[in-house]
């Protein structure tokens, strides 16, 4: 896949979406430190209130503030929000209305609890505001704030920006909810705000990227999940195949296995050669595994093809060995990279 072809070169958020457990906050780590490589700065935000970024990293839980949290291998800096709504929230108050100190007081009476846990759908439209806020943002820019004519031309503040974002089943809803919001209030602040959040999730600035694994359910939510962001007019960016296993027979003898033929004499040939003892009992006992294997192999081949349908440059990142630390991070950040992910 040529970069002409990806689709993304202009991308500036990339959010990554996929069923439970199938390794975003892992993806998304390794993605904004891919996009970090020479030079660049990159903000990789969560909105799930579960420090999943601290855990990636290893560090302290984050405040709700941008802290630098990794360097990239050959010197970009990769920073991290943990997005709180609440704080969101006051965050709003304060751009619109110059709210800041009346925060305290609406904390108090419950206000803040009122609009970020009661009223349907606000979480999502302060948890959406934030991110593309850091989006926009330019340098010599008060945070929030239009900028003056002075600072619009001044480069971004963010090279790119990265979102561990909700599960697949949710994520085109969250995504559009200011669509919904756009259309609630007419006009006004609320109005050009959200008008504002959704021009950059559909412009050509958003890449959403769908991690699966070859299994059958998150392979089944990670097409149901495209087609649902199709929908509602965001583009798509990649799929992200995860924890790839390694394959271990060559094609021929894959074909074989997986109809449930191996050749055990060979098998013991080969084991004598690499100088095991007991070469025949070995054989035998290994046919077994090798079956399950080519079985393993034919069914995640099967899958990958049925990922075909979603017509989306497709990219696989390997299974890593024990819990994933730094290095393993850098490992699929590199893998990103020269398969032209980013
Ligand atoms: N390529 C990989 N190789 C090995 N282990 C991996 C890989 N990717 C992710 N993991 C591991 O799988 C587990 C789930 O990953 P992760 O937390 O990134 O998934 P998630 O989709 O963010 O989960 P959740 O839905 O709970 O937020 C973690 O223990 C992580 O270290
Ligand atoms: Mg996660």
């Amino acid at each position: 896949m040529s970069v002409r072809d990806r689709g993304w070169n202009d991308a500036r958020l990339h959010v990554v979406t996929g069923k439970g457990g199938t390794g975003k906050t892992t993806i998304a780590a390794a993605l904004a430190l891919a996009l970090a490589a020479s030079g660049r700065t990159v903000l990789l935000t969560e909105v799930e209130e579960r420090q999943g970024i601290a855990q990636v990293f290893d560090c302290a839980p984050l405040p709700y503030a941008e802290r630098r949290v990794a360097v990239a291998p050959d010197g970009g800096d990769v920073y991290a929000l943990a997005i709180d709504a609440e704080a969101a929230l006051l965050d709003y108050l304060e751009m619109f209305y110059g709210l800041r100190r009346a925060g305290a007081a609406l904390t108090r009476f419950g206000v803040v609890d009122f609009a970020t846990t009661v009223a349907p759908g606000t979480r999502d439209v302060l948890l959406t505001g934030k991110v593309t806020e850091a989006v926009r943002r330019r340098q010599g820019e008060e945070r929030g704030r239009t900028p003056r004519d002075a600072t619009r031309r001044a480069p971004f503040v963010y090279d790119a920006v990265v979102l561990d974002a909700p599960p697949t089943g949710r994520i085109a809803q969250f995504l559009n909810v200011n669509t919904e919001v756009a259309g609630l209030a007419r006009m006004g602040p609320v109005h050009h705000h959200a008008d504002r959040v959704m021009e950059v999730i559909r412009s050509a600035q958003t890449a959403v990227h769908v991690v699966t694994t070859l299994e059958d359910m998150p392979v089944q939510e990670c097409l149901d999940g495209v087609e649902q962001i199709t929908d509602v007019n965001i583009p798509v960016g990649s799929i992200l195949v995860n924890m790839r296993r390694p394959r271990f027979l060559n094609e021929t003898d894959q074909r074989a296995a997986a109809e449930g033929r191996v050749d055990t004499e060979a098998l013991a040939r080969g084991l004598k050669a690499a100088g095991l003892e007991q070469a025949e009992q070995t054989a035998q006992e290994l046919v077994p595994e090798l079956l399950a294997h080519a079985h393993t192999v034919a069914a995640e081949q099967g899958l990958r093809e049925r990922l075909e349908a979603a017509q989306r440059p497709t990219f696989d990142l390997p299974l890593l060995e024990g819990p994933i630390d730094l290095a393993g991070l850098y490992h699929l950040a590199n893998v990103l990279r020269t398969q032209g992910a980013v």
